[in-house]
């Protein structure tokens, strides 16, 4: 995600932005700029590409002698990577600058109004739109004019702001994005994340929701949305920059896994309005949706696993034949596409070598192709037709999680909408879906709150040599996921199977021991489930379930039981993949593997 830094005090404030900024690299970006403000004047710099091209635009920053700026290493998430999507923004006359890292999520309609006011827009981000908001607000007092956005502002930001005829002074504010801020030796500095802050200090405030804060060379004054001051005591960071960079968490993995409920909140949110499920960027009209006659997912890895959810709520929730494919399958075997197909291609990176000749396949075939992409600007965000972004921000390990558990979100949005265009669920159900969708961030955190008695149990599996994931229906589709995340990242053989299909040759390997993991979510398929527990618990097994709260039927036939809260048929995946990442995360470490870099593995598969 962005990353801001910011500095007020007795020195050029250039050089410590583009150091500060460099610090944060690790968090992923696209672009970055940097904005000083010196003898009432405020000058600026911004550049698509690495930090590396912004410091010789600004020859490491002494091209800018001011000792007040801002700085921000942007991770696309409205507008494509560029030169003028890059931050700061600024409004017309360039006397008011800031940079964000969060999603505006009313930009749309903000942007809308201050153009009928006659403002004029030259990016696509919803950052600029904080830039003209502040303009139509302010008066000459800058608390005055944040006070006021806040109250228009939905969604999350963390904010850095200047305003040129305040040119000793720094504004931030924040609300659901983080923020810290403080002294050092000579003056004040504020940043998104703690490792471009160690050099100077390790003193920090956090930054609470709605909370302002005005610092000068020698001053630092904390506001509440009430513009009352506030007290607030700094905390001592132990962490070395290592640490820091991940959060205080020991790997980038277990910080991705705890920024779920913050990434699934960013996708759904802003595409839930009121009743009314709203995908902008499908861009297809209800006839278009109505005319729909098949679906083609296409995918690799997790990613071919969400889609193997997606089929089962797809065709459960809008009733429209769904077919999902591997992509590394799917380009050889010379696919039927009919009039009135869709395929949606599903990435993180969007830029897997598979999945790309798959979307550039499907469209010459004559598909309308969707991608669901989380890297702003990738290959196959480009070259789908329509792409629909999962807001998980850049995800660093290897071993996908925030993401994956994004694209599920992804797809419940279309099943949703969809289902609700087709009138095939009524608008209770689809009520009761929304509902369900806002539960899930508290849900997963819960879950991932019982991380403890986990990894206590999976101390107890590190020298497997064979684990089985076994479900029915959508559950077997997080048993692939399950087994995947297991493999990858431990190195333990691991095999997920449609519970079903054991008697047909699998249960020959069940000896005595053998670890399996049954995910029975579906209550119409509970007893067969169980059967197949007992099938292979008399062989040996020892059985882990995971199952829906409520469910004591399951004691008789598992050792070991990991409960998920109570959602919808559909959204279950979404809970039970938290105990099956928290699983194969701890095995991993426990048996000292490169749990963020596993053996074998790249980030993103961009060859065949
Ligand atoms: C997920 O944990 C794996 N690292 C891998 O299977 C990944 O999902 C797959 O390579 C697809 O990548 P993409 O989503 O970037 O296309």
């Amino acid at each position: 995600m962005c990353g801001i830094v910011g500095y007020v005090g007795k020195r050029p404030a250039a050089p410590i932005l583009l150091d500060g900024l460099g610090k944060l690299e690790y968090r992923g970006y696209d672009s970055a700029g940097i904005a000083v403000c010196d003898s009432g004047k405020i000058q600026m710099k911004k550049a698509r590409g690495r930090l590396k091209v912004l410091s010789e635009l600004t020859h490491d920053g002494e091209i800018f002698p001011g000792h007040v700026g801002i700085g921000h290493t942007r991770w696309a998430t409205h507008g494509e990577p560029s030169d003028v999507n890059a931050h700061p923004h600024f409004n017309a006359d360039n006397s008011i600058v800031v940079v964000h890292n969060g999603i505006i999520e009313n930009y749309l309609k903000l942007k809308k109004k201050l153009i009928e006011k006659g403002y004029k827009f030259i990016s696509d981000t919803d950052t600029e739109v904080i830039a003209h908001l502040l303009d139509y607000y302010y008066h000459g007092n800058p608390m005055q004019a944040i006070i006021k956005i806040m109250h228009r502002m939905e969604g999350s930001y963390a904010l850095g702001i200047l305003f040129k005829d305040h040119p000793e002074e720094l504004y931030a504010v924040r609300k659901d994005s983080p923020l810290i801020v403080g002294h050092t030796r000579d003056g004040c500095i504020i940043a998104s994340d703690v490792p471009a802050v160690l050099k100077y200090t390790r003193d920090v405030y956090f930054i609470e929701n709605e909370e302002i804060v005005c610092m000068r060379q020698d001053s630092m004054e904390f506001f509440n949305v009430d513009e009352e001051p506030i007290e607030k005591e700094p905390t001592h960071i132990e962490w070395d920059v290592d640490a820091a960079e991940k959060g205080g968490y020991e790997h980038f993995m277990l910080k991705e896994m705890y920024e779920q409920p913050r990434a699934i909140t960013d996708t759904f949110s802003p595409r839930i309005k009121g009743r009314e499920i709203c995908i902008e960027e499908l861009a297809m009209s209800d006839e278009e949706i109505l005319n729909i006659k098949k679906i083609m997912i296409v995918a690799c890895g997790s990613a071919y696993h969400a889609g193997v959810t997606g089929k089962y709520v797809l065709e459960g929730m809008a009733r429209i034949p769904v077919e999902v494919d591997l992509a590394s399958e799917y380009r050889y075997r010379n696919p039927l596409i009919e009039e009135g197909t869709l395929t949606i291609i599903i990435s993180q990176s969007g830029e897997t070598a598979d999945s790309l000749a798959a979307l550039r396949d499907s469209r010459e075939r004559g598909a309308k192709v969707l991608g669901v992409v989380n890297v702003v600007g990738s290959s196959i965000a480009r070259e789908a037709d329509n792409v629909m972004y999962t807001w998980a921000g850049p995800e660093i390990a290897v071993a996908t999680t925030k993401a994956y558990s994004c694209q599920l979100i992804a797809l419940y949005l279309l099943a949703m909408k969809f289902a609700q265009v087709r009138k095939t669920i009524s608008d209770t159900e689809l009520g009761g879906y929304i509902e369900d969708m806002k539960r899930i961030p508290d849900q997963v955190e819960m879950l991932l709150n019982n991380k403890n008695r986990i990894q206590k149990f999976a101390n107890r599996y590190l020298a497997a040599r064979d684990v089985f994931f076994i479900g029915r229906g959508i559950d077997y589709a997080i048993s692939l996921e399950g087994s995947l995340k297991l493999k990858e990242i431990s190195y333990i053989h691991s095999e997920a199977y449609a519970a079903g299909e054991l008697k047909h040759g699998t249960i020959s390997l069940i000896e005595e021991g053998t670890l399996v993991a049954a995910v029975l979510t579906q209550e119409n398929l509970y007893k067969k489930m169980i059967s197949n527990m007992v099938e292979v618990r008399t062989r040996g097994a020892f059985v882990l379930a995971v199952t829906n709260e409520g469910n004591h039927e399951i004691r008789k036939a598992a050792d070991y039981v990991i409960y998920i809260p109570e959602t919808n048929q559909y959204f279950t995946n979404s809970l039970a993949i938290i105990p099956l990442q928290l699983f194969a995360y701890y095995i991993s470490v426990g048996k000292g593997c490169d749990v963020d870099k596993p053996r074998n593995l790249a980030k993103s598969v961009t060859v065949e």
